[in-house]
């Protein structure tokens, strides 16, 4: 066989809830064998990953990589470059940029505005909104990783608060339905109690009492309610608060009619960082209670939620540091996402097998991803080295993204990615993008 070949030699690989020490052989973008005692073997390149974790790098079901029209805030090339740097390797964008993808015509110049310019693979959502049920029905599981819909107003004005719509969503989605679930009823009812009692000058601190454990069951049962009903695939995204976690069911992700996601910043933060964070943090769903966090976390190690994701929502700064009520929700993460993940396992809060299965293997079951999420022979060579023993501070000169902040600088986390490869090209490595720019299209196959 001939083929550019890298082989990564001694590497702890954790995968398919095992940590074997072994070699991986890459030829051509893919794996090519997983086994031990390659040392002597011949390669285009030999990396000697003795000390360290081999991972499948992380595939984030959501991210705002805010393309097209938001592009002061990202875009593809600077948010998929912050993301190779936190060892993800492919992303899912959701559809609240300008124009909205509400359209297979605006999903599909999405995709051909990624081609060449992403460093990790893609693929894109379409957007569900009141009145493009016929573009919903008219998508093939081959065009898009699900439709999204925002049962509750967040940025970017796609509220789809119509019954008959949602019913008709639910009931003819060819497609997975993936979720942002918050009641905007009681989301304004809320807001007017505290607009009432500062006028405009309510606190961040207020913003879980807003945008309520009350608003997310509300809206989260909803969803479920209607799935069941229809039969419908669905996939509620980013849980905050621990009463909704009685509406899924523990167990593997294959066969799950209705799963779950939750994301890096909510399995971190809790309240009491809204005092030192303040609107840095403000993000919808809200950052909750110590409680609910502990209670994410629980909920991920007995299979109640699937997935681990970031919601990577970048804004600029001088936006965030308006006032509470001004300021816009979302924060950026993708830089950090596998290192913040495995903060639980520095904990002892999960085990390492327990992160690949979450940010990797389970997201590629969920949404019938062809060959990658594992390592596996004639998988995609999509590889995170990872070291558990130095990890790093964060410095904002070493940020990536647009809008150049995080809500964690000067914050140290224990682990650090050291190398990203996708496609078997490597991306990242030692602090560094290399220049490459490797990520092609996911198939995805998510059908109802
Ligand atoms: O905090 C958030 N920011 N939540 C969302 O649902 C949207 C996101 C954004 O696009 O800014």
């Amino acid at each position: 066989m001939t083929g550019k070949t890298l082989l990564i030699v001694n590497a702890n690989i954790v995968n398919e809830g095992q940590i074997t020490q072994g070699d991986v052989l890459v030829r051509d973008g893919h794996i090519e064998r997983v086994g031990f005692g390659f040392t002597g073997q011949q390669a285009d390149r030999i990396i000697d990953a003795r000390g360290r974790h081999l991972l499948p790098g992380m595939i984030d079901d959501q991210v705002h990589f805010r393309e097209p029209g938001l592009t002061h805030k990202g875009d593809i090339a600077t948010e998929s470059s912050a993301a190779v740097a936190g060892g993800i390797t492919s992303f899912m964008d959701m559809p609240n940029s300008i124009p909205n993808t509400t359209s297979r015509t605006a999903l599909a110049d999405k995709y051909l505005a990624a081609a060449g310019r992403a460093r990790a693979n893609f693929a894109f959502y379409l957007g569900g909104a009141n009145d493009n049920i016929d573009e919903i029905r008219a998508v093939r599981p081959e065009q898009t990783c699900g439709v999204k819909v925002f049962m509750g107003a967040s940025t970017g004005n796609m509220l789809v608060d119509d019954p008959v719509t949602l019913e008709r969503i639910f009931a003819d989605c060819p497609v997975l339905i993936a979720t942002h679930c918050e009641d905007n009823a009681v989301i304004r009812a809320n807001e007017q109690r505290l607009r009432a009692q500062y006028g405009d000058d309510v606190p961040v601190a207020a913003h879980p009492l807003i945008r309520s454990a009350e608003a997310c069951y509300q809206s989260s049962s909803l969803a479920v309610s209607l799935a069941r009903r229809h039969d419908a695939r669905l996939h509620v995204l980013h849980l905050t608060t621990a009463r909704e976690l009685e509406l899924f069911t523990p167990g593997p992700v294959q066969g799950k009619r209705i799963t779950a996601e939750a994301c890096v910043h909510h399995l971190y933060l809790d309240d009491s960082r809204y005092e030192d964070l303040g609107n840095l943090i403000k993000c919808n769903p809200a950052v909750k209670t110590a409680a609910d966090r502990a209670a994410l976390v629980a909920a991920l190690r007995e299979d109640r939620i699937d997935v681990v994701a970031t919601d990577h929502a970048p804004h600029p700064l001088r936006e965030k540091e308006q006032s509470y009520l001004r300021a816009p929700a979302g924060l950026p993460l993708a830089q950090h996402a596998l290192p913040l993940a495995l903060e639980h396992y520095h904990d002892a809060a999960l085990s390492l097998e327990t992160v690949v299965r979450k940010t990797s293997h389970a997201v590629a079951d969920l949404f019938g991803i062809r060959d990658r999420g594992y390592v596996r022979e004639g998988y995609w060579a999509d590889l995170v080295l990872v070291d558990l023993n130095h990890g790093e501070e964060v410095r904002g000169d070493d940020l990536l993204y647009k809008v150049a902040w995080s809500p964690f600088e000067g914050m140290r986390f224990r682990s650090r990615v050291v190398l990203t490869l996708v496609n078997g090209v490597v991306a990242w490595e030692d602090g560094a993008l290399t220049g490459e720019v490797p990520g092609r299209r996911l198939e995805c196959h998510a059908a109802r």
